[in-house]
C-alpha cells in the first residue's frame, strides 16, 4: 500500500500502487468534480503533487497536451486521472475552483 495525503483536507489514505490519483482521491471520500470521467480531456482534475513526484507515473502525451491548455500550470501540476501511484508516499494539493477549463 502507498500513503496518499490529500491537501487541503489533510486526509491520508492507504492506496494501492497502480491506482490513478483520481481513483484514490475518490476512494478516500474526497469529491473531485470532473467532466470527462477520467479521459484526460476536461482538465478539472488538475492538482499539484507537493511530495513524492518521482514515485508516480511519467506524464504521457494526452496529459501533457491537456496541461498545456490549463491556466496556472506549474512544475508540480498533474492530471489526477492520468497519473498513477507507485510505491512511494505522495502528497497532493487539490486546487478546487481555481483549476480546470
Ligand atoms: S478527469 Fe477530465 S482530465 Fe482528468
Amino acid at each position: 500500500m502507498t500513503a496518499l495525503t490529500i491537501l487541503p483536507q489533510g486526509i491520508t489514505f492507504e492506496a494501492t500502487p497502480g491506482m490513478s490519483l483520481l481513483a484514490a482521491i475518490k476512494a478516500a471520500g474526497v469529491a473531485l468534480m470532473t467532466k470527462c470521467e477520467g479521459q484526460g480531456k476536461c482538465g478539472a482534475c488538475h492538482l499539484f503533487v507537493q511530495e513524492g513526484r518521482k514515485g508516480i507515473s511519467k506524464i504521457q502525451r494526452t496529459e501533457n497536451e491537456m496541461l498545456d491548455t490549463i491556466v496556472g500550470v506549474g512544475s508540480k501540476s498533474r492530471l489526477a486521472c492520468q497519473a498513477t501511484l507507485g510505491e512511494e508516499p505522495v502528497t497532493v494539493e487539490l486546487l478546487g475552483f481555481k483549476s480546470g477549463v
